[in-house]
């Protein structure tokens, strides 16, 4: 394990970053800041546009206006404001591990080739260098008995966790998750909450999107609160949760606790 990163190193760089959806502005200039380390909770009612700043991070969603940079790389644009040649962006989108909702692991494959599939196809690493990383992962995960599973053999706390190993297995600068325990029964969610804790805790730059205001208080560097595509509050956790600024956080937070 090594030392939470106390660099101040930008991560990820949002500026005024906006999206619509058949006219519908869903992201109104956005500007956020992500120090390397450092783990990032958005918060925000339902349809307030959290999935879509996830996805225009990692470009799966193109953003109308605005610039993301990760590790100081323009993602989607070159230097030349041209939308980026196919592989230069997915070098760029290599730069970050995304984790969804609905785990999405491969029903064909065990939990070991779930995980050496993309490093070995696409980082062109060797069987024997991916499988031994992807034992580490395992472990970090605490899913190492259950490397010759096959994912219809485990509960969702579990599929979560290998999904979360086999976001791991590619190196990325940034995790960005997306409501990762949302689909869990609710004695599931602790265990994933757990190895997200873990790895904030070992300085992986996190950024999460989460209905758990208890995780989000104690696990972040910084709180964002999303409302109809505005960010609204951006707040250390202390300040968000017990003092916001606004009396739609104020609401918010009520109705959570309720
Ligand atoms: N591909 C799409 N096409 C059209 N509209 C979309 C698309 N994706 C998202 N939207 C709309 O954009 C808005 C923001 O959606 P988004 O999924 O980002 O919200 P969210 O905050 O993640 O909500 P939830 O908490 O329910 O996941 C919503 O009104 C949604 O209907
Ligand atoms: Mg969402």
């Amino acid at each position: 394990m090594f030392e939470k990163n106390t660099s101040e190193q930008t991560a990820v760089s949002i500026r005024h970053l906006s999206k619509s959806f058949d006219g519908v502005e869903v992201l109104r200039d956005v500007d956020l800041e992500v120090r390397e380390g450092d783990v990032v909770t958005i918060l925000g009612s339902s349809g307030s546009g959290k999935s879509t700043l996830l996805r225009c991070i990692n470009w799966l969603e193109q953003p109308d206006r605005g610039s993301i940079h990760i590790g100081g790389q323009r993602i989607g644009v070159n230097d030349a404001g041209r939308p980026m040649p196919v592989r230069e962006l997915a070098k760029v989108r290599a730069r970050t591990g995304m984790v969804f909702q609905s785990f999405n692991l491969w029903p064909h494959l065990n939990v070991l080739h779930n995980i050496t599939e993309a490093p070995i196809h696409v980082l062109g690493k060797s069987k024997a260098e991916a499988e031994a990383h992807a034992r580490e992962l395992l472990e970090k995960v605490g899913m190492s008995p259950k490397a010759d599973a096959y994912p219809n053999t485990l509960s969702g706390g579990q599929k979560q966790r290998v999904a979360i190993a086999r976001a791991l297995a590619m190196q990325p600068e940034v995790m960005l998750f997306d409501e990762p325990t949302s689909a869990l029964d609710p004695e599931l969610v602790g265990e994933v909450l757990a190895v997200i804790k873990d790895l904030s805790a070992e300085g992986y730059t996190m950024i999460v999107v989460t209905h758990e205001m208890a995780f989000s208080r104690a696990v972040s560097d910084k709180v964002v609160f999303l409302d109809k595509g505005l960010i609204i509050e951006q707040a250390d956790p202390e300040t968000f949760f017990t003092n916001p600024s606004t009396e739609r956080v104020r609401k918010f937070l009520e109705r959570e606790e309720s």
